[in-house]
């Protein structure tokens, strides 16, 4: 460890650390706007200036590009430092607009931040400034580049990070323009991290322009809802309107980044097309009303057509508490069967891949990002979970070889079956992401031929596609690991393997287990798929095949199929305007992620909690004039007559004589109930990893 002095305070920190970095662990602040900790330094802005006052390197320095060393004394406070710092920002704010009150980025400007921290207050520098002209860059960017200080940030992200090639940096001197050869949409699927990282206003966030300041947004933790990597958020929204998404730091699972199907798909939670009436018969009712309705038609049901004839659908987008009262509905009644997947291929493959998942085994983003070796199979990284595309890209930076195994279309080379990639708005209006992977990957024919021999942190990255399927086999039969795991109590003795089965991979222990990453259908689908074991749930494909089934109720559910003749929607509860809820006879609307706390469980099976963000009603602005919710003076939203799918089940449960549920994580789920939704989350065996 190296030891320095920073302020007096005597610093301990490992070798390499910056000076900078030294003094934020012990949460001394030095200005910066080139340095970043996911993209280090640069040197470019010259505002982190400190004095070295003894030890080895002496004068005024660059915090974040001398690495601390022993015996330094270092003043972040001596008049020559400040002095110099202060003239950093004078120079810069020379051809900075100052156009705060008009930018978006006000109240979130790490620019606007240091200046007045600095005490630049008075500009004596009249002459005419550096003025640029503006590009357009899609549907989802504003660009404003009279703002841009010039720290490289945007173009060390946008190329070196996420390996884009249509955007840099461009120019000579002080003549310096970062943007694209042409106007044009942003092609990387993780352009709106320009947002995020853009130490000024020179990239906002086109979907929320002109709508709020920072201060006026509604925001908490949360947890990003489209894929299963549960990378964290930050959503804001102002008047019940979801109007932008930013990334939250979790160094385990996303780093200091999201994809932009995670930012800019916000817009689903606003559309006018979303059910936010209860309905019984098509007749709009009060939500208590839809309940008392349901409660006697299902004991209708049951009694005309018998136990076995019922369907509890939950799903894989609904938080871990919904599914959970989806599993005590059906325990309740003693009848119905419980339905958390569609497809019976996804059920088992998911159940599959979650079996082989161990706390050991399972790898995180973080695990990807620092691996030697990457194997791919059966995945479409960009499609299914583009996040962990980068978290390969960050281990292929650092020298990680990447191998794929075809013949998954999106591992396919070039011109092989291959489609053509997306335009930005293609992506979020499909909610789909194609285009080349931002890493050189090799092709390898099967498991057996990964070069494990000097590889020291090895991670195999599978689908749960139909190919991954043979994958599975494969890995199944490479680590000699069974694919049901033994016990049948609570989650811990569900994942842990009592006596892990000697994997041919290790070889005298000089060769590491690789570490197991899946990629799942849906933010909870792991746990849906514990859920599934815990409660004997089967696919609904399953359940229909057997003709026994003859209605459903169907929680946040999505069909991929029509269903068959003859079967009853009896109600759905959703706030997606799903055809399940189309053509069910009462419809619940329900709150989105966003209008409620919950859980979910990502793919390598960590619980992270998300926080309620904004109240749920019709928003009040940003819909059509027609669509303003009722002028009218009343105690509730217009439009806010809805509740969590868990509370909508309890309430059911005690219109059919069962005492109400508060909490749902009860039993083998309790230890989840203080989950704290800023940690890194738990590892739902590993509470200690919180
Ligand atoms: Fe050190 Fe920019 S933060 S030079």
């Amino acid at each position: 460890m190296i030891k320095l002095i920073i302020d007096n305070i005597p610093v301990e920190v490992p070798e390499g650390t910056t000076v900078l970095e030294a003094a934020q662990s012990v949460d001394i602040p030095i200005p910066h706007f080139c340095w970043h900790p996911a993209l280090g330094k640069a040197g470019a802005c010259r505002v982190c200036a400190v004095k070295m006052l003894d030890g080895p390197v002496k004068g005024v320095q660059m915090s974040c590009m001398l690495p601390a060393q022993d015996g330094m004394v270092v003043s972040t406070t001596d008049d020559e430092a400040m002095a110099m710092r202060k003239s950093v920002i004078e120079w810069l704010m020379i051809n900075h607009p100052h156009d705060c009150p008009v930018c978006d980025e006000g109240g979130e400007c790490q620019l606007q931040d240091f200046t007045i921290a600095g005490g630049h207050g008075i500009r004596r520098y009249d002459g005419k400034k550096r003025t640029y002209n503006n590009q357009y860059l899609g549907e989802f960017i504003e660009h404003e580049m009279n703002r841009c200080i010039q720290c490289y940030r945007c173009s060390r992200f946008y190329q070196e990070y996420a390996g884009g090639a249509d955007f840099g940096a461009m120019g000579r001197a002080a003549i310096v323009y970062f943007g694209r050869q042409d106007d044009g949409p942003l092609q990387s699927p993780f352009s709106g991290n320009l947002v995020d990282i853009c130490p000024t206003g020179v990239f906002t966030d086109k979907t929320a322009r002109f709508r709020a300041r920072y201060w006026d947004y509604d925001m908490a933790p949360s947890v990003c809802p489209h894929c299963s990597l549960g990378c964290n958020t930050v959503p804001m929204a102002r008047y019940r309107e979801l109007l932008k998404t930013t990334a939250r730091r979790n160094d385990h699972v996303n780093g200091w980044f999201i994809c932009d199907k995670g930012r800019f798909s916000n817009a689903g939670v606003n559309t006018p097309e979303r059910p936010r009436q209860a309905l019984v018969d098509g007749k709009p009712v009060s939500l208590d009303e839809a309940l008392d309705a349901l409660a006697t038609l299902l004991g209708e049901f049951l009694e005309l057509h018998g136990p076995d004839s019922l369907a509890i659908v939950g799903s894989t987008r609904m938080d871990l508490a919904g599914n959970i009262m989806a599993a005590r509905l059906r325990e309740m009644l003693g009848a119905g069967t419980l339905c958390l997947f569609n497809d019976t291929d996804r059920a088992e493959l998911t159940g599959k891949a979650v079996s082989l998942l161990t706390t050991e085994n399972s790898a995180s983003q973080e695990d990807v990002r620092s691996a030697d070796l990457v194997v791919l199979v059966g995945c479409d990284l960009l499609d299914e979970a583009p996040m962990m595309a980068l978290a390969v890209r960050q281990a292929w930076r650092s020298g990680a070889r990447v191998y794929a195994i075809a013949p998954h279309p999106a591992l396919l080379p070039e011109g092989e079956g291959t489609q053509p990639p997306l335009s930005p708005g293609e992506r979020v209006a499909e909610g789909r992401v194609r285009g080349p992977l931002p890493f050189k990957f090799e092709y390898i024919a099967s498991l057996a031929d990964v070069p494990l021999a000097e590889t020291k942190r090895p991670v195999i990255i599978c689908g749960t596609s139909r190919q991954g399927l043979e994958a599975l086999k494969n890995i199944q039969s490479a680590f000699a690991l069974p694919f049901t795991k033994g016990g049948s109590g609570g989650i811990s003795s569900s994942i842990e393997t009592a006596n892990p089965p000697q994997s041919p991979f290790d070889k005298g222990g000089l060769q590491p287990e690789p570490k197991l990453a899946f990629i799942l259908d849906g933010p909870n689908a792991f746990g849906c798929a514990e859920l599934a074991r815990q409660h004997h749930g089967v696919a609904l494909s399953a359940a229909l095949a057997d003709g026994r089934i003859k209605g459903i109720i169907s929680f946040e559910a999505d069909l991929h199929h029509e269903l068959p003749q003859g079967i009853a929607v009896l109600a759905a509860a959703d706030w997606r305007p799903t055809g399940l809820v189309a053509r069910a006879g009462v419809v619940l609307p329900t709150t989105a992620w966003v209008e409620q706390e919950g859980i979910y469980i990502n793919n390598e099976g960590r619980a992270q909690r998300f926080k309620k963000v904004m109240n749920p009603g019709l928003p009040i602005k940003g819909l059509t004039p027609e669509l303003h919710p009722p002028r009218v003076h009343g105690i509730d939203a217009p439009g806010g007559d809805v509740a969590p799918s868990a509370r909508l089940i309890a309430l059911l449960m005690q219109r059919l004589g069962e005492a109400v549920v508060d909490e749902p994580l009860s039993g083998p789920w309790k230890a989840l109930k203080d989950l704290d939704a800023t940690g890194a989350g738990v590892i739902i065996n590993q509470r200690e990893q919180a």
